[in-house]
């Protein structure tokens, strides 16, 4: 064990994060979750992240999305949060263009019902080279399945329900290398039961209560992921923590 002594000041708290080789993913594509945590873990207070969510972490949760080919969401956070587009600093987009990526990396939605509201900025408020996909299932309601058609980019991804694996393969085959999936707890904990979950960004706030709703809820019966700690950071009283998926099994666990 060791104790944690302020290091180098870091003055741009994104270039950790852009200094990752995520060329090398484990399967198609890389998948970086980032979330925001109360100390209690809790992921929303009142069916909303912002009130958890400190200004440090609300600039990095901003900054991030300039790793991302893609940017991955659970439905129900679209529908609580009205979800926008993806924006960016004009710097940022000048560097992903340098890249030969298009300037936004466009919204991934995932849903099985399809009750979503088409006619929002998500939807009608995209560049022509971002539009929102939707990844569905073919279980979807056919009318439903036509008017996600119209709005986005639909993405089939399993039959009775998306699985995880099939809608990251369809992603990579659509050229997106690096997604970044943000939540919600729903989602990303069917993304950790799949075993496709190669990095986590956790933020946690220095903020206790809140909803008892964790950042990650994975379906019963799935096993338990194991993670490497990569990176700690700070800004006032806001820890980030980076982990990346354990390569080779080995955890020792204690009997606590
Ligand atoms: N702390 C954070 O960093 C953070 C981040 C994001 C969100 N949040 C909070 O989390 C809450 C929402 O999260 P949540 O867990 O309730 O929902 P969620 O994960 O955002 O979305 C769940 C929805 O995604 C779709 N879905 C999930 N798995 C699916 C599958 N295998 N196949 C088909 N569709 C699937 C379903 O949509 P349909 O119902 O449309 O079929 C499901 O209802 C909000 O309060 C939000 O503020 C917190």
């Amino acid at each position: 064990m060791h104790t944690l002594e302020p290091g180098i000041e870091v003055p741009d708290p994104l270039a950790p994060y852009l200094e990752v080789d995520r060329s090398q993913p484990r399967h198609e594509c890389w998948v970086t979750g980032h979330m925001v945590a109360g100390l209690d873990g809790t992921a929303a207070v009142d069916g909303r992240v912002g009130p958890l969510s400190t200004r440090p972490d609300q600039a990095l949760y901003r900054a991030m999305r300039e790793i991302a080919d893609v940017v991955m969401v659970g439905a129900e956070t679209v529908r609580r949060e009205r979800f926008g587009p993806v924006r960016l600093s004009d710097e940022a987009q000048g560097r992903r263009r340098s890249l030969g990526k298009p300037a936004l990396p466009p919204v991934a939605v995932v849903s099985r019902s399809l009750d979503l509201d088409w006619t929002a900025r998500v939807f009608t408020q995209v560049p022509a080279d971002a539009r929102t996909h939707v990844i569905t299932c073919a279980a979807a309601n056919g009318e439903r399945l036509a008017e996600a058609d119209r709005a986005g980019v639909v993405v089939m991804a399993g039959e009775e329900r998306v699985e995880p694996a099939a809608a990251l393969r369809a992603l990579a085959d659509l050229g997106h290398r690096v997604v970044l999936c943000e939540g919600g707890p729903t989602w990303l904990g069917e993304v950790v039961a799949a075993d496709r979950l190669d990095e986590l960004c956790l933020s946690l706030s220095p903020l206790m209560g809140g909803d008892p709703l964790p950042v990650s809820v994975t379906p019963p019966g799935a096993g338990m992921a194991a993670f490497e700690l990569r990176a700690i950071l700070a800004e006032d009283d806001t820890v980030f923590l980076r982990y990346e998926a354990r390569s080779a099994p080995g955890v020792e666990r204690g009997e606590r």
